[in-house]
């Protein structure tokens, strides 16, 4: 079944949440927020992290069943304003493999081609995501090096991958 690509807004978030929180307990390598950090957040935060205008988030629906999402960040000073960068990429680990993941961060890559502001687009991903780094890699990223000890999960200290992809169509 195909699955539709929507910009979440406020009104969404009780379903952001939901996918949001399942993504941190399903996989807590993947991102640099805890669970047990986002659990108790109120909810007047889910909404503004969806009103926020430095932040898109979007999702892919099946039957209006939230099962996958990507969020990307803007930057707000003019030497930097450029670039975007993508965080928070989840796709529910029941419809995984399907093409949802790829097709969610095609759509984002047409929008973010089509603002005139943006030229390069980057992201970090943790080495063990070996999915997310193939998928960042078939859409066109290239790695441009690993940061070492970047994250710390009870304990254990993961490395990232930096990866980007620069629209030279419009430069
Ligand atoms: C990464 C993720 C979003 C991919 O979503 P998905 O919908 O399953 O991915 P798709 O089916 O669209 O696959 C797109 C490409 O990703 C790669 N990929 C997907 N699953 C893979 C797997 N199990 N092993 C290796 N590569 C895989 C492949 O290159 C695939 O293209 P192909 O089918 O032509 O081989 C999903 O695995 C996920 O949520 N992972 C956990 C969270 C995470 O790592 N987030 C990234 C944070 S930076």
């Amino acid at each position: 079944m195909e699955s539709e690509i929507a910009v979440l807004n406020q009104e969404d978030w009780r379903d952001f949440k939901e996918l949001r929180l399942r993504a941190l307990k399903t996989d807590p390598t993947a991102f640099g927020s805890s669970f047990e950090e986002e659990i108790n957040l109120p909810d007047d935060e889910w909404r503004r992290k969806l009103e926020d205008q430095k932040r898109i988030t979007y999702a892919a629906k099946i039957l209006d069943q939230l099962v996958g999402i990507a969020g990307v960040r803007f930057e707000s000073l003019r030497h930097v304003e450029h670039m975007a960068t993508i965080v928070s990429v989840f796709v529910n680990p029941a419809f995984r493999g399907k093409g949802i993941g790829y097709r969610l961060m095609s759509r984002i890559l047409e929008d973010l081609h089509s603002n005139p502001k943006i030229i390069k687009v980057r992201l970090s991903v943790n080495e063990l995501q070996v999915a997310a780094r193939n998928m960042y890699e078939k859409l066109g990223f290239h790695r441009i090096g690993l940061a070492e000890k970047e994250m710390r999960v009870e304990g254990k200290y993961y490395d990232q991958s930096q990866m980007e992809l620069i629209f030279e169509d419009k430069l």
